[in-house]
C-alpha cells in the first residue's frame, strides 16, 4: 500500500516538507485511541528469538532507525510502534542551529537514494532531552555532534556537554565526526584527534557509576589505512564499537539530475561499500567489536548481507523512505527464517 498509494503522493512535494508534515500527521493518528496498536499488530514482528544482546544491551530486534531522522526526539515512540527495535536520534549539538540554507535534501528517484546537506539542524540539546524525560521504554541511541561555529580544536567540549546532556535518557552514544555537511568536521576521524576526543568522552563515562557504550560513526570513504587506523583506535579507547557508514561523497553510478548537488548521498548506490567497510572492518580487526551497519539496505537481503558480513545490528533511513514501514517487517521476518 506504501508503495502503490502513499509514496506516490508524498513524492510530489519537497522532501523536507514532507518529513515534517509525515511526523505530524503520524504524531496526531497515533493519538486516537487504538492506532498504536493497530499500528504494532500490522508492522512488529515479537519473536524471543529476534532479541540481540550487544555491548550489553538487550535489543527486542536488530533493526533500528539511523540517525537523522528523529534528530529532535519527537517521534521516537510511535516510530518503535512501526516495528523499530531501537531509535537513533540526532545528530543532537549543544545549541540549537538552523543548519544551511533550504532546499537541502534531494531525492534521486531513478538510483533510489538521496542527497542531503542539512547540517545538524536541531533545538539543541536540552531540548531533545525534555522529551526524552517521557521516553516509555524504546531503545535510543542519542548522536553527537559539534556546533558549526564551534571549531575543531574546542569539539571535544561540544561533545561533552551533549554526552552529559544525555547521559540519564539514552542507552548508548554515537559520536558523528563523518558528516560531510558541517565544514571540516570529517577532519575529526584523523588519527590523533580522533583518539583524543573518544579518549576524552570515555574518561568522562568511566567516571559514571555505570557506563554508557559508546560508539564511533565512520564515513565510507575513508581509506583503508585509515580504517587500519579507526580499528587501532577502537582498541586503544575500548569504545564499545563502530556505526558503519554515514552517507557518501561519492557520485558514482548515479544517473538522477540531481546528483550535481552537494551534499552527503544515501540509499541503493551506498549499499556496496558501505558492506564493504562492515567487512573490512570485521575481518581485520577479528570481530573485535559490534558493528551497526547501515547504508542503502532496501530490502531484506540487503539487510542480511550487512548480518553476513559481520554486522550485529542494522539500521535503515532512505530504504524506509523509499520501501515504507513494511520493510522493517520483511528484514524481522527473514531474519527468523534464517534461525
Ligand atoms: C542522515 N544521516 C545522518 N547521520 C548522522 O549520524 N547524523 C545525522 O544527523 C544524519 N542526518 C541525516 C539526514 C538525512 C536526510 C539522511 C538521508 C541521512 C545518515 C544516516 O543516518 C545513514 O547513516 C545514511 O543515510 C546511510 O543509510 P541509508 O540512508 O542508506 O539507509
Amino acid at each position: 500500500m506504501y508503495k502503490i498509494l502513499i509514496r506516490p503522493i508524498l513524492f510530489c512535494f519537497d522532501p523536507e516538507k514532507v518529513h515534517y508534515f509525515t511526523f505530524s500527521l503520524i504524531r496526531i493518528v497515533s493519538k486516537i485511541p487504538g492506532v498504536s496498536a493497530l499500528f504494532r499488530f500490522l508492522y512488529q514482528v515479537n519473536d524471543k528469538r529476534l532479541e540481540t544482546e550487544v555491548f550489553g544491551l538487550k535489543f527486542k530486534n536488530p533493526v533500528g532507525l539511523a540517525a537523522g531522522m528523529d534528530k529532535q526526539a519527537t517521534l521516537f515512540q510511535e516510530l518503535s510502534d512501526l516495528g523499530f527495535g531501537f531509535i537513533e536520534i540526532g545528530t543532537l549539538t549543544p545549541v540549537g542551529q538552523d543548519g544551511n540554507p533550504k532546499k537541502r535534501i534531494f531525492r534521486l528517484i531513478e538510483d533510489s537514494a538521496i542527497i542531503n546537506r542539512m547540517g545538524f539542524n536541531n533545538g539543541g540539546v536540552q531540548e531533545a532531552v525534555e522529551r526524552l524525560k517521557k521516553n516509555k521504554g524504546v531503545l535510543i541511541g542519542g548522536n553527537i555532534g559539534k556546533n558549526k561555529v564551534t571549531p575543531n580544536e574546542n569539539a571535544t567540549s561540544d561533545y561533552i556537554i551533549c554526552f552529559e546532556a544525555l547521559y540519564n535518557y539514552v542507552d548508548y552514544f554515537v559520536v558523528n565526526v563523518s558528516s560531510p555537511n558541517t565544514p571540516n568536521l570529517r577532519e575529526l576521524q584523523e588519527k590523533e584527534p580522533l583518539t583524543q576526543l573518544l579518549q576524552t568522552l570515555q574518561n568522562e563515562n568511566l567516571a559514571k557509576p555505570k557506563q554508557k557504550p559508546i560508539l564511533l560513526k565512520i564515513a565510507p570513504d575513508l581509506t583503508d589505512s585509515q580504517l587500519l587506523d579507526i580499528i587501532d583506535i577502537v582498541k586503544e579507547t575500548k569504545i564499545a564499537g563502530v556505526i558503519a557508514t554515514n552517507t557518501t561523497l561519492s557520485r558514482e553510478g548515479l544517473t538522477s539530475a540531481n546528483k550535481v548537488e552537494t551534499g552527503g548521498m544515501s540509499g541503493k548506490p551506498l549499499r556496496k561499500r558501505s558492506t564493504e567497510v562492515i567487512r573490512f572492518l570485521s575481518e581485520k580487526s577479528n570481530r573485535a567489536f559490534p558493528i551497526i551497519g547501515v547504508g542503502g539496505i532496501h530490502s531484506a537481503q540487503d539487510a542480511l548481507e550487512k548480518l553476513d558480513a559481520g554486522a550485529s545490528l542494522v539500521q535503515l533511513y532512505t530504504g524506509f523512505i523509499y520501501e515504507g514501514p513494511a520493510l522493517i517487517k520483511e528484514i524481522n521476518k527473514a531474519i527468523l527464517s534464517k534461525k
